[in-house]
């Protein structure tokens, strides 16, 4: 698979693209944590203060069962370096969980999938914002993959969703 596209516009994509309302960070209450506590491992969210999506998929984990730990951060994009996100796949939060990396706005089915099967990867990834994906809500959504990669900077398909087919 071949990905290229330019590092300024992903920057540009996560300073601008992502903001809105900063309601689910911080000051959750110690009976979240036990409430959500399950065969699930906790997820550590890295996104910037002010991403409102970013806070819709902690919304949406949480609800699939995750506990998340969630973590504002004003360098976001060393982190993702740091976690070896290749550039064309970077999005607006960078998560680790159990020793995988995921990026953006991945579905919790999907996420639940990866740790149950537990392949050889580095982690997965929805690349950019797609319309329709858990904290993108919209009334037009449209396909969108979730890609895999490895150390080595191999990517293939993980998942093709649609989330108008439900
Ligand atoms: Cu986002
Ligand atoms: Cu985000």
């Amino acid at each position: 698979m071949k990905l290229s596209r330019p590092l300024v516009l992903i920057c540009t994509l996560i300073a601008a693209a992502c903001g809105g309302s900063e309601t689910a960070e911080s000051a959750e209450p110690l009976l979240l944590l036990a409430e959500g506590s399950s065969d699930l491992p906790t997820v550590l969210v890295y996104k910037t203060p002010t991403c409102g999506c970013c806070n819709g998929w902690i919304e949406h984990l949480r609800a699939a069962g995750f506990t998340v730990d969630a973590r504002n951060t004003t360098d976001l994009m060393t982190i993702k370096m740091d976690a070896g996100v290749p550039t064309p796949m970077m999005s607006c939060h960078t998560a680790l969980v159990d020793g995988y990396v995921i990026e953006g706005h991945v579905p919790a089915e999907q996420l639940k999938r990866l740790l149950a099967e537990r392949p050889d990867l580095a982690g997965i990834a929805v690349p950019g914002m797609p319309a329709g994906s858990p904290g993108m809500e919209s009334s037009n959504p449209q396909p969108y993959q979730v890609l895999s990669f490895d150390n080595e900077g191999n990517a293939a398909v993980f998942a093709d969703i649609d989330p108008g087919d439900r």
